[in-house]
């Protein structure tokens, strides 16, 4: 009986300190089986119970009862201390830093010359245009034909452009131009019959887009541009209505005051012709590499629409007269920000890019 005693005495002591030193979950668990399970230490020690004297066992198995019920508690305390220091060790890991700053999130804006476009419109918006866009796949009858250029004109090499291949003549080795003429415009300029064959006078439109020249590419010109295109048609308007108009218009753009010049020019679908020239803001006038050493940058070809073209629109310029012009949108942006070259419009590079979020 006093065997019995000791043994469970000594179980109750021993467990503690076999627990003590468990230092994992599974070790706990596995000792649990061994102190508890059904082939366990316990268990054995009861079934010696049944041969003890009647008497002893009372007191004996109150004794296995009260170490079965201490060293399950002992178990599930060890347990629950590794798991508790477990996530004291993971939390102290994952340590999130509450006060740090969050990481931003870029937002993007316009592209410098997209900002310039769009506040063009709004400018021109207050004086009544609308918006008006020719497709940047054209003819050549629209490119050029109705604008006054025949085939031979020699103004065509001032307006070499893309040719869109004949089918199937790439494939075979020779390519040749589309037998329809389909081209990339080489300005916007073809809209202004376009808007006026769709279009009743009075006319006002704007047409902006994306145009494409077979270019030597350097400082000042880029292969694939983009321009703003104005038509205006009406009973009575002239050349004084125009220069007033692209005076303003360089003063709400620029925001102050700029030299302008007008100089006589030459287009074919325009007589009188003008170019209209802004003083250089990236050198201040002084000659740089962006106005070729002039002091001025031409903005924008202009004049009185001719009579052919409006003719080739279905109005007749006995009654209806019209004035146009081109503006180069790249150029004006790099007057208003004095960048020197238009090639870092194309270049892709974000840390030009960045440098303009004005346009949001
Ligand atoms: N289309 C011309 C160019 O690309 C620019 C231009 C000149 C447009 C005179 C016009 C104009 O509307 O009247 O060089």
């Amino acid at each position: 009986m006093s065997d019995l005693r000791t043994d469970l005495e000594a179980l109750r002591a021993t467990a503690r300190d076999r627990l003590s030193a468990a230092d994992s979950a599974e070790a706990v668990e596995a000792l649990r089986h061994d102190l508890l399970g059904r082939s366990g230490q316990l268990t054995g020690l009861l079934r010696q119970l049944g041969s003890v004297a009647p008497a002893d066992r009372p007191p004996l198995g109150q004794l296995a009862n009260e170490v079965r019920r201490e060293v399950e508690a002992a178990v599930d305390a060890r347990l629950a201390d590794l798991r508790g220091s477990d996530l004291d060790a993971r939390l102290a890991a994952e340590t999130i830093d509450m006060s740090a700053p969050g990481r931003p999130v870029p937002i993007g804006h316009l592209h410098p010359v997209l900002t310039t476009m769009r506040d063009l419109r709004e400018i021109f918006h207050a004086y009544g245009f609308e918006v008006f866009e020719g497709p940047e796949v054209e003819t050549e009858e629209y490119n050029f034909e109705l604008l006054n250029i025949p085939p031979d004109h020699p103004a065509r090499d001032l307006w070499d452009t893309l040719y869109v291949a004949e089918p199937g003549s790439v494939e075979s080795g020779d390519p040749r131009p589309a037998a329809d003429g389909t081209i990339l415009r080489t300005h916007t300029s073809p809209a202004q019959v376009r808007a006026m064959q769709a279009l009743e006078a009075p006319i006002r439109v704007l047409t902006p887009g994306r145009c494409f020249r077979y270019e030597a590419v350097d400082a000042s010109h880029g292969f694939e541009f983009f321009q703003v295109e104005g038509l205006v048609v009406d009973r009575d308007t002239s050349l004084a209505d125009l220069k007033g108009l692209l005076e303003e218009v360089a003063r709400a753009l620029y925001g102050r005051e700029v030299p302008t010049r007008f100089r006589p020019g030459y287009y074919p679908f325009t007589e009188p012709s003008v170019a209209f020239d802004i003083g250089c803001l990236v050198c201040g006038g002084a000659g740089c590499a962006a106005c070729k050493r002039s002091g001025w940058m031409t903005i924008l070809g202009a004049g009185m629409v001719h009579p052919d073209v409006l003719r080739a629109g279905g109005f007749d310029p006995d009654e209806y007269q019209g004035y146009a012009f081109g503006m180069g949108p790249d150029r004006m942006t790099m007057l208003r920000h004095a960048i020197g070259d238009i090639r870092l419009f194309f270049s892709a590079d974000l840390r030009f890019a960045t440098q303009f979020a004005e346009g949001r």
